[in-house]
């Protein structure tokens, strides 16, 4: 009591709180090779202790906030983190700025599109171009950039048949593997005749524009809306099949609960391999065929929609579940099965998106308003800003070395040391 009146004397004395020992000051700073570039700036000690009247916006009412991020927090006791808002790339660790090279940086290539989000995008280098899409109601096929050129070049591309509302995708022995969302007939782009579909794994052969469907159902059931694959060193197919098909209504309410399922293309026979993640979303596998990760974007909660509510059909729950998983992959005659389920990451904004092996082992992440990238054990490494949302990226280019990004805004690539793997 007395100990407690005395130390309200003295403050009221100073004018101001005592100050604690130990927050971290500054808590960014310039990063020693980059003095020159506000684009890069460097965290101390994860900020891992913000003077107390640090402050972040969390979501409510069911919306995301785009300012509910680490970047947005406002700290107003220490101007150090203004840096931080201001910049591109934020490093967290001394691996994160080795990957940037000399002059890391971010362009946005081509401009945003209002009617779509750009997602799935898959580099063919045989084509030299990355085959992406536009899932949305009413847009009945994908695009291609071209980066043979002096400069990137867009088109529309359309397969035979046409595919509506691709999701992700992965190149394996010069094949394309889609994971497919839409389940409603659509008319073919090329001449109005209605195409029938089902949401599932399409393969796209990229020098004839051929699909083909590999599957489309569980034992009669359709799947909800694949939303993303990987294809293992044997050819099986791992798949998260989640609800956002439903979401965008490209297709029926869900009959199946989300689940991640192996296929084996040369038999036709689908397994699940996992069913407890809220909303698999992204699916990778280490370089060594070893772990198996998977994100959750579970903070997309389908329960309380409104039932005549606007389009995405789902409202945001901070407690829903946002974290990475890793799995043992362990062999088996009959394909390949996920152990030793772990979180090694919770997302520090929204929930992981589209995700990617780096061919040192580095995991990176489309999460929120910007990129992730972590250590093969999930430690934070960096962030790349960008400044709209985005749902996934793909490395291309001959080296590639190239980060492409796609999302809700422009699509954008990223110039510096990081190399992706080449299946890729
Ligand atoms: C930083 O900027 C100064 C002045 O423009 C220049 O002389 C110096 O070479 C730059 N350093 C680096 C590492 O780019
Ligand atoms: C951040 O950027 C704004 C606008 O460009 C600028 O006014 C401000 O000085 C910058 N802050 C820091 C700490 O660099
Ligand atoms: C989207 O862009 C098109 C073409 O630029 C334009 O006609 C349309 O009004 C825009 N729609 C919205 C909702 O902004
Ligand atoms: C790039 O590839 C496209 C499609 O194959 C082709 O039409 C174009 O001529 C090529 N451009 C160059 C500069 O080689
Ligand atoms: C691409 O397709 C859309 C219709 O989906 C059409 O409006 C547009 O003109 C096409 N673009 C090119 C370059 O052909
Ligand atoms: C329309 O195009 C599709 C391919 O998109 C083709 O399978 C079908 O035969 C065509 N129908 C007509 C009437 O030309
Ligand atoms: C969903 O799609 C159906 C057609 O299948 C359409 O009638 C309905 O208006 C759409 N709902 C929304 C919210 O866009």
């Amino acid at each position: 009591m007395t100990l407690l009146t005395g130390v309200s004397v003295i403050s009221f004395v100073l004018g101001q709180a005592l100050a604690q020992s130990g927050i971290t000051s500054p808590l960014a700073q310039a990063c020693s090779s980059y003095s020159n570039n506000t684009d890069v700036v460097c965290i101390n000690r994860y900020a891992s202790a913000m003077p107390p009247s640090f402050q972040r916006q969390s979501s409510t009412g069911g919306a995301f906030s785009s300012d509910d991020t680490f970047v947005d927090t406002q700290v107003p006791s220490d101007p150090s983190f203004q840096l931080v808002n201001n910049a591109t790339f934020v490093v967290f660790d001394e691996r994160g700025s080795q990957i940037l090279g000399p002059c890391p940086k971010l362009d946005h290539v081509f401009a945003s599109r209002n009617d779509s989000i750009h997602e799935g995008p898959v580099y063919v280098p045989d084509l030299d171009a990355i085959v992406f899409s536009l899932p949305h109601r009413g847009i009945y096929q994908q695009q291609i950039i071209h980066l043979n050129g002096s400069a990137p070049r867009l088109d529309n591309y359309t397969t035979t048949p046409p595919v509506y509302a691709v999701n992700g995708g992965k190149l394996f022995n010069g094949k394309v593997y889609w994971a497919v969302e839409a389940g409603f007939s659509f008319p073919s782009p090329q001449n109005g005749s209605l195409v029938a579909q089902r949401p599932g794994i399409y393969q796209l052969n990229p020098s004839t524009g051929e699909v083909t469907v590999l599957l489309n159902n569980y034992f009669g059931q359709a799947f909800n809306s694949p939303n993303d694959l990987w294809v293992d060193i044997q050819g099986d197919i791992w798949f998260t099949d989640s609800w956002y098909g439903y979401a965008i209504n490209v297709t029926e309410y869900p009959v199946l609960r989300p689940a991640t399922y192996r296929f084996r293309p040369s038999t036709g026979r689908v397994s699940i391999v996992e069913d407890s993640i809220a909303q698999p979303n992204g699916i990778g596998m280490s370089p060594d065929g070893r772990t198996m990760y998977i994100s959750d974007t579970g903070v997309t909660n389908f329960a309380n929609y409104p039932a005549d509510g606007p389009l995405p059909r789902y409202t945001y729950n901070a407690l829903g579940g946002n974290s990475l998983y890793a799995f043992d992959v362990v062999a088996s005659p009959a394909g390949s099965y996920i152990t030793n389920k772990r979180p090694i990451y919770l997302a520090q904004t929204f929930g992981d998106d589209g995700f990617h092996v780096a061919q040192n082992g580095y995991l990176l992440a489309a999460e929120g308003g910007g990129v992730t990238v972590l250590s093969a054990h999930g430690e934070m490494l960096l962030r790349i800003e960008t400044g709209f949302t985005v749902n996934n990226i793909q490395f291309a280019g001959p080296e590639r070395k190239d980060l492409w990004i796609f999302g809700e805004g422009p699509i954008s690539r990223v110039t510096w040391d990081l190399v992706g793997m080449a299946s890729e």
